[in-house]
C-alpha cells in the first residue's frame, strides 16, 4: 500500500529541548496509525508538525506527497485535526463554532449549512447545535471537534487523544465515529495514552518514549512476540525475587519487575498458575497479556503515570 506520510530522520528542537529525536515512520493510505507513549513523548510534537502548525528542526517529512512546513496551506487544507486541546470558541454555540470553520475553509454557504447538519447527525450533537459551549460535557465537546475538524472533508484526519477524559460510553462512540470514518477510506494517525485504544482502532502503532520510537508493528503482533499470551502478575518485595524467580521462572518465558511487582510472560499461563496456587502467593493476578506490558517491558515503567 502506498505511503502517503513518510518521516525521515524527524526532529523538534524547542531551545536545547529536542521533544522529537531523529524518528522514521511511514503511514499507508487507509490505515489507522497509532502514536503511543507517556506524557511528554513527543506523541503531540509529531502530529503538529505533520499538521503543518509546527516547523520541522530537521529531516524530512512528506505528507501527502509533498513536503510538510508552516506555510503549506494547500497541505493543511487536505487534513482536518482533533487537537488534543479543547479549542473552541466559548462565546459561540455549536452550530456557530463549526460555521466559523466553514468560513475559514471558504465553503460555499449552501454546502456549509448541509455539511454541518450532516457532521452534527454524525457526532450526535444535533440537538446540542443551539447550545453554548459551556453547556457542554467533556465528551460532547470532543465529538464537536471531531466534527470540526471534517468540515473540509480531510482524507486524513489527526485525533490528539480523543476520548481524554471521557467516561467509557463516551469512549466508545468516539471510537465507532473513528471507526467509521476508517471504512470509508480516510487515512487516521491517533495518539493515546490508552492502550485499550490503540487496541481496538489501530492498524500499526509506534510506541514513543522521549522523543523517540521504541518499537513499531501490528498491535497483537508485538504483544505475541515480546510478551506472550498472558501474564501473571506477583506481588513481593524485591527481596524475595530470588526464591520466586527460582520457583516460576522456569515455567515462564520471561518475566520483568516494575515497583512492587514481579511480571510473569506465559503463552500458557496454567502451569506457573498452579504452582502460584501450591505458594499460596497473596494478591496475585492473572490476565491477558496486553500492549501496556509491552511498553513495561520497554521502559521498565507503567504508560499512565
Ligand atoms: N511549545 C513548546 N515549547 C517548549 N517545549 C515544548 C513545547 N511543546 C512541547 N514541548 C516539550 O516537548 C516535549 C514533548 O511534548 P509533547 O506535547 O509532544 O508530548 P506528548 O507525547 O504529546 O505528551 P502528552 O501525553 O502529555 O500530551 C515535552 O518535554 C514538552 O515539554
Ligand atoms: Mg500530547
Amino acid at each position: 500500500m502506498e505511503p502517503v506520510i513518510i518521516a525521515r530522520g524527524l526532529c523538534k528542537k524547542y531551545g536545547t529541548l529536542t521533544a522529537v529525536d531523529g524518528i522514521s515512520f511511514e503511514i499507508r493510505r487507509g490505515e489507522c496509525f497509532g502514536f503511543l507513549g507517556p506524557n511528554g513523548a513527543g506523541k503531540t510534537t509529531t502530529v503538529r508538525m505533520i499538521h503543518c502548525v509546527s516547523p520541522v528542526s530537521s529531516g524530512t517529512l512528506s505528507v501527502l506527497g509533498s513536503q510538510a512546513h508552516v506555510d503549506n496551506r494547500a497541505l493543511k487544507q487536505q487534513t482536518g485535526i482533533v487537537p488534543q486541546e479543547i479549542t473552541l470558541d466559548t462565546d459561540l454555540t455549536v452550530r456557530e463554532n463549526l460555521q466559523v470553520f466553514a468560513h475559514f475553509f471558504a465553503i460555499p454557504r449552501t454546502e456549509a449549512r448541509k455539511r454541518i447538519a450532516e457532521l452534527l447527525r454524525f457526532v450526535e450533537l444535533e440537538k446540542k447545535s443551539d447550545s453554548r459551549i459551556p453547556e457542554l460535557s467533556t465528551g460532547m465537546k470532543r465529538r464537536l471537534l471531531i466534527a470540526r475538524a471534517l468540515l473540509n472533508r480531510p482524507k486524513l484526519i489527526i485525533a490528539d487523544e480523543p476520548t481524554t477524559g471521557l467516561d467509557p460510553q463516551a469512549r466508545h462512540l468516539v471510537w465507532q465515529r473513528l471507526r467509521r470514518l476508517k471504512s470509508q477510506g480516510d487515512t487516521l494517525i491517533l495518539t493515546t495514552q490508552y492502550m485499550e485504544e490503540a487496541q481496538q482502532l489501530c492498524d500499526r502503532i509506534v510506541i514513543m518514549h522521549r522523543g523517540r520510537i521504541l518499537r513499531e508493528g501490528v498491535p497483537a503482533r508485538l504483544i505475541a512476540e515480546e510478551i506472550g499470551r498472558e501474564v501473571t502478575e506477583v506481588r513481593a518485595a524485591p527481596e524475595q525475587d530470588g526464591g520466586l524467580l527460582a520457583a516460576l521462572g522456569p515455567l515462564a518465558r520471561g518475566h520483568e519487575r516494575v515497583g512492587d511487582t514481579l511480571y510473569f510472560y506465559c503463552d500458557d499461563g496454567r502451569p506457573l498458575m498452579k504452582k502460584v496456587l501450591e505458594l499460596d502467593l497473596p494478591a496475585t493476578v492473572h490476565r491477558p497479556a496486553s500492549l501496556e506490558d509491552v511498553f513495561l517491558k520497554l521502559t521498565g515503567r507503567s504508560l499512565v503515570e
